[in-house]
């Protein structure tokens, strides 16, 4: 029987740098060979790009039942059309945000039912959860600040200070509850030294 490739997901608030990190394994992994498909939450399917220019159009007001089944709908497009195909012949995956963004934000973050969101979630990706999740933890201050430096800010950089508070918390819990899985690192750390811890965990795992 051919061994499933690992799905490794990246976790962590705005502007923590989950997207830098993403290309620099992206990188490393073309350099050793390693098949692999690199992609996003919400998005990554014609559906999910289009659900994820409504959830993050600063015009928009999402309540947050909505907002998490907008999302849900992306991420069960997202796992049936790209993820399980990609794991199926033999590519690992890479993914920017996935189920443990919608615990942290729509859970602790909106102040949704944290088990009815993991039952959904469940439901919705039919039990998929990543090999590893890189967590990159990091004051929501900063991390807004970094991301302000792109331009406009979209729906959830507008959210408050105190939203953004529970979500990184909200991350930091579902770490300690699933230890294994999470890799949790301190994202003021410089981009070079991350991305050498995060290979490392990767490489344990190929
Ligand atoms: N370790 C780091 N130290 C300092 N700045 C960083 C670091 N990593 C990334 N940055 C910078 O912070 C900004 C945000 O990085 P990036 O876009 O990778 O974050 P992100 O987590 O993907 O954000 P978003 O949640 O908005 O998608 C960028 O300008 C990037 O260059
Ligand atoms: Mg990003």
């Amino acid at each position: 029987m051919p061994v499933t490739p690992p799905f490794i997901t990246f976790e962590g608030p705005e502007g923590a740098g989950k997207s830098t990190q993403l290309t620099r394994l992206a990188v490393r992994l073309g350099k050793v060979g390693v098949p692999h498909v690199v992609t996003r939450e919400p998005g990554g399917t014609p559906l999910g790009t289009r659900v994820r220019e409504v959830l993050l159009d600063p015009a928009l007001s999402i309540d947050p039942l909505p907002e998490f089944l907008l999302y849900s709908a992306s991420r069960a497009q997202l796992v049936a059309n790209v993820i399980r195909p990609a794991l199926a012949r033999g590519e690992m995956v890479v993914c920017d945000r996935y189920a443990d963004s919608s615990l942290a934000y729509q859970g602790f973050g909106r102040g949704l039912d944290g088990t009815f969101l993991a039952s959904l979630t469940r439901e919705v990706t039919g039990g998929l959860v990543p090999d590893l999740t890189v967590l990159l933890d990091l004051d929501p201050a900063v991390g807004l600040s970094r991301a302000a430096s792109r331009g406009v800010p979209d729906r959830l950089e507008r959210a408050d200070l105190d939203f953004h508070a529970r979500v990184r918390g909200g991350f930091l819990t579902l770490a300690t509850r699933d230890p294994g899985r999470f890799l949790v690192l301190d994202a003021t750390r410089p981009v070079d030294a991350l991305a050498d811890d995060i290979w490392r965990a990767v490489e344990a795992r190929l």
